[in-house]
């Protein structure tokens, strides 16, 4: 794989420059800007290289669709605040783009295109989409480690048509995932949880074999809940995980790895509601599982007191809302407690995981800290990730 800081000459070079800017948005809002702040030092290398900077990034799920809510216009005014430079976003239609209109004045340095997800085809991993949009630059630069588990036009597809190179960001995820994996002490705790459960629940059997406990909390529990027979009433959940939920308990009984899930659950009518705590049985049709319940926490606690590693992708509940935030700030204080006695490796991954540390600003207290979240897993899980496979195919 090439690296952007060993490219001699990037004067007045046109660079697309994939980004995962997709951080937490609360009504228009930024609710954590680590991601950015992590990609300040790509735009800063670049400016100083005088390079003509084509921005490309995601935020949310739109599916294909344009959508207000998903625009990346605060992102993009976050960034302009950050780098104190002008940066223009532009919302035309990316097929009508091209190359020779794209800085027009001398003063124009950075273009910011709108989410690429409003365009199906990112998605679709379409190569005559990813070849336009490679038509519009000089070179690729991948700095987006956090969504390079997915096949997109703009991560994997693209680098067919352009000499393409690694990040900054990228790069230091990457050297600090492989020093992890395999400098790795037993016993080795894994902590999974967030929303996202289709993209986790596959990853969760090829773990097995490597650590000694999977803790599985948030979205991917509820489905857990209900495969044991509970109600777990209006709680988030996918459709057809009944089988790689078989697989996970079938594959942790042919190895030392015990699978943990909540025992009890804390729930409310609705996102906004105060908690209640209860019994896996006396979940009813009109709960939400919102977080997990006290039993659950001393559960993790004690188990992360006996870890060396311990690996975490993913909120144990809706801490977006204090009332369910309490088991997913009980679990980062029970990993700080051990790193400040330098009794364990931490490593955490994601997102809203890093916006939950953040709530607690302990972002400090972990040995490391990757903007990944289903990237991390994958990597974890000893997959060569499509846009990484990519960035090694273009040398
Ligand atoms: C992430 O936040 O993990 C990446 O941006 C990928 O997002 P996705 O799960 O919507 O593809």
């Amino acid at each position: 794989m090439n690296n952007i800081k060993d490219l001699e000459n990037l004067n007045q070079k046109k660079v697309l420059l994939r980004l995962d800017l997709n951080v937490p948005l609360r009504s228009g809002f930024i609710t954590d800007e680590t991601r950015i702040d992590k990609i300040v030092p790509i735009i800063k290398f670049l400016i100083e290289k005088k390079s003509k900077i084509i921005i490309i990034s995601h935020v949310g799920r739109p599916k294909g669709e344009a959508s207000k809510m998903l625009s990346l216009k605060p992102i993009c005014k976050n960034l302009e605040k950050k780098l104190k430079k002008k940066i223009k976003l532009l919302n035309d239609n990316i097929f009508t783009l091209k190359k020779e209109d794209l800085f027009k004045t001398h003063q124009d340095q950075i273009i910011f295109l709108e989410n690429i997800r409003f365009y199906k085809e990112e998605e679709q991993n379409d190569a005559s989409f990813a070849k336009h949009l490679a038509s519009l630059g000089d070179l690729y630069v991948n700095d987006a480690f956090s969504c390079s588990h997915r096949s997109h036009a703009s991560v994997s597809k693209i680098t067919e048509f352009l000499p393409s190179y690694a990040g900054l960001q990228l790069e230091t995820e990457i050297n600090a995932l492989k020093k992890v994996t395999t400098e790795i002490k037993k016993p080795i705790t894994c902590i999974i949880g967030g929303s996202k459960i289709l993209t986790k629940i596959s990853i969760i059997k090829n773990l097995i074999p490597k650590f000694n406990n999977i803790i599985i909390v948030g979205g991917m529990a509820n489905n857990i809940i209900k495969y044991m027979g509970h109600n777990i009433g209006k709680s988030i959940k996918e459709v057809n995980c009944d089988s790689a939920i078989k697989e996970i308990f079938k594959t942790s009984k042919n190895h030392s790895c015990e699978i943990i899930f909540p025992e009890d659950v804390l729930v409310g009518k609705s996102m906004n509601d105060n908690s209640q705590v209860k019994e896996l049985n006396d979940i009813e049709d009109n709960d939400l599982i919102l977080d997990i319940g006290p039993k659950t926490v001393q559960k993790i606690k004690d188990i992360v007191k006996t870890s060396k590693t311990v690996l975490w992708n993913g909120p144990a509940g809706y801490f977006e809302n204090p009332n369910f935030a309490s088991g997913s700030h009980e679990i980062a204080k029970a990993i700080v407690k051990k790193n400040k006695e330098n009794t364990v490796y931490s490593v955490i991954g994601g997102g809203d995981t890093i916006a939950l540390i953040n709530q607690l600003d302990v972002i400090q207290e972990f040995n490391f800290v990757s903007t990944a979240g289903g990237a991390f897993l994958e990597y974890l899980e000893g997959r060569e990730l499509p846009g990484i496979k990519a960035l090694n195919q273009n040398v």
